[in-house]
């Protein structure tokens, strides 16, 4: 697996959760998985193994070393250590811009990966997520394409995002070392640049998204972000494996994050929850007995901001609370932050990455909210499940493979309106304790741990291999 983030080394998003739990889940069912990832200034050295220390990688006139380190994990986790790439405060960037070398970076990404191949672990499939890993096949196709290394080799490359691109100047095609020769309209090219993820794209032998929703919705021009026509080109390739969730790290039977502890059978820990989170974020315990909604997520244009906003003040009005956690966009933390001080006492935002709030958000809020403009899965609904947290989606991605009107309450148009009328529904139902009760432990025993998800995955690798 070739990834920029696995939890729990480096995350700053969904990505790194499934990277953090797709390879055990492949392990207990037999198959061998290393993961390669950048090694950034975070990732403590302490703990791990020098295992190759001079890995060279030319870029047309420019070198690149790196050394390898491997991480103790129950599967090897191989840490690319190149100072002069990855020694930054951030993992694409700082402040908000991205670093203006991340096409190097993750061309040296790929370009470690399959150096650790021909080295250290031996691998049929070199399984790539999202653009960061996108120019691997394309590397497999031209510069490797006769090494006998790689002959036989696959490549599965999994859509985790269609929003994020991995765009960047055509010039960069020298500086990367992909013969340009790809760089075309069924390869690298896109309007004019070059993306990583259409590399990905054209060149992976199989594609995969995170949700079987998802890898409909991408085939349209309404979702497609542009890429939806290479898609359909591509469309007997490409599947939808619903990721699954890692209850060792989500189960508020066991969570260490959590004031108290409950279960389907004995929901009493939950309140004390609630209590707890209530004070922690400076809300009035008088919200005890109102429907308090949570938020955990990335603060983007892709998470519904602005619907939020606009039903904001009508919770408010009609009793209700809402927290939420997140980070971002400045223009969507500052609305945030709006919704705070127009409603003290009733909304309370932390701006900031913090998985243990995270964590108590999950266990403290009767509901949550996810009115995502899009979602290729999401898994804090899957998580909200579990805590008997009812979610509030709007019926995209994966929120419509994994919500159901039993266990949680969704909306169709993306619009405030309809939002707030899932909201208004929720707080409704809140009133009635025993249904409600009913709802939330109907989620709480709804499964969507790896075992399924992990052996469509395993299932795809065999099929790969016998073509
Ligand atoms: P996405 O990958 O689009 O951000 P997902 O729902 O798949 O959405 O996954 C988000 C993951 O990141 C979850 O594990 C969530 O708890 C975590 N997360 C997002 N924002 C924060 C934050 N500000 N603090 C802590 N955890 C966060
Ligand atoms: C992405 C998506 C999210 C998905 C996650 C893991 O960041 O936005 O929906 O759950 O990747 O696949």
């Amino acid at each position: 697996m070739i990834s920029s983030e696995a939890a729990p080394f480096a995350k700053t998003g969904g990505l790194a959760d499934v990277v953090g739990a797709l390879p055990a889940a492949l392990a207990g069912l037999g198959d061998e998985v290393a993961v390669v990832l950048p090694r950034y200034r975070s990732i403590d050295l302490k703990q791990t193994r020098r295992v190759w220390d001079y890995l060279p990688v030319h870029f047309g006139p420019a070198i690149y070393t790196a050394a390898i380190y491997q991480a103790p994990a129950e599967y090897p986790v191989y840490l690319v250590d190149c100072p002069a790439l990855f020694d930054r405060a951030g993992l694409y960037g700082e402040g908000n811009s991205d670093y203006p070398d991340n096409h190097v970076r993750f061309a040296m990404l790929a370009r470690a990966a399959l150096g650790i191949a021909r080295g250290i672990f031996r691998t049929e499939i070199f399984h790539c997520h999202d653009w960061q890993a996108g120019l691997l096949p394309a590397y497999l196709r031209s510069t490797f394409a006769l090494d006998p290394t790689y002959v036989g080799c696959r490549t599965v490359f999994t859509i985790h995002n269609l929003g994020y691109q991995g765009l960047f100047s055509k010039t960069a095609m020298p500086e990367i070392g992909v013969d340009p020769a790809l760089y075309r309209p069924d390869g690298l090219e896109f309007y004019g640049n070059l993306s990583y993820l259409k590399s990905g794209i054209a060149f992976a032998d199989a594609l995969t998204t995170v949700s079987p929703t998802y890898a409909r919705e991408i085939q349209t021009p309404e979702f497609g972000c542009g890429m939806d026509g290479a898609l359909r080109a591509r469309s007997g390739a490409l599947t939808g494996i619903l990721n699954g969730v890692d209850y060792e790290e989500w189960n508020p039977e066991t969570d260490t994050h959590l004031p108290a502890n409950y279960s389907a059978g004995d929901l009493s820990g939950k309140a004390a929850c609630k209590r707890a989170l209530l004070e922690e974020m400076g809300l009035p315990s008088d919200a005890m007995e109102r429907p308090l909604f949570g938020i955990v997520s990335r603060f983007t244009g892709q998470k519904g901001t602005d619907l939020v906003a606009g039903v904001a003040a009508q919770i408010a009005a009609e009793d209700g609370y809402l927290v939420a956690l997140g980070s971002g966009e400045p223009a969507h933390e500052a609305a945030f932050l709006e919704m705070q001080r127009a409603h003290p006492g009733r909304i309370a935002v932390r701006i900031g990455f913090d998985n243990r709030l995270a964590h108590r958000i999950e266990a403290g809020s009767d509901a949550f909210l996810m009115p995502s403009l899009y979602e290729p899965c999401g898994l804090n609904q899957i998580y909200s499940l579990r805590y008997g947290t009812v979610p509030v989606v709007r019926a995209t991605g994966g929120l419509d493979d994994t919500i159901e009107e039993g266990t949680g309450f969704k909306f169709g148009p993306y619009s405030r309106d309809a939002l707030w009328g899932a909201v208004q529904a929720a707080m409704d139902a809140y009133g009635q304790r025993s249904a409600w009760q009913d709802r939330m432990r109907r989620g709480m025993k709804k499964d969507f741990s790896w075992n399924a998800s992990a052996a469509a995955y395993s299932l795809l690798y065999r099929q790969l291999l016998e073509r």
